[in-house]
């Protein structure tokens, strides 16, 4: 099963495994992603505002990791590298 990913505002459109880390699909598709921690969420860096398809985003580990346990779940954002993707969601950052 796969799940598509559309980035705004570049309107490109990625397929990734469903169930596969959201961050890890927009790197394989060559899209860029800021990140300074390689996906441990740590930095925060990779937060993508959601557009549409939230419930299609599913926490990929059982922990929310360092820095929302320090900043809060990021109001309308989540962490690219934290949650996996279950069916179609558009994700919006300020550099696609
Ligand atoms: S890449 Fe650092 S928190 Fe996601």
């Amino acid at each position: 099963m796969e799940a598509r990913i559309a980035c705004l505002p570049s309107e490109r459109t990625l397929t990734a495994e469903a169930g596969g880390i959201v961050m890890d699909a927009i790197y394989a598709a060559g899209i860029p992603i800021a990140s300074s921690c390689g996906g441990q969420g740590v930095c925060g860096d990779c937060r993508v505002r959601v557009v549409a398809g939230r419930t299609h985003l599913a926490a990929a580990y059982p922990d929310p990791g360092p820095w929302v346990l320090r900043h809060g779940e990021p109001d309308g954002e989540v962490l690219s590298c934290r949650v996996t993707a279950t069916g179609p969601v558009t994700l919006a950052t300020s550099y696609w």
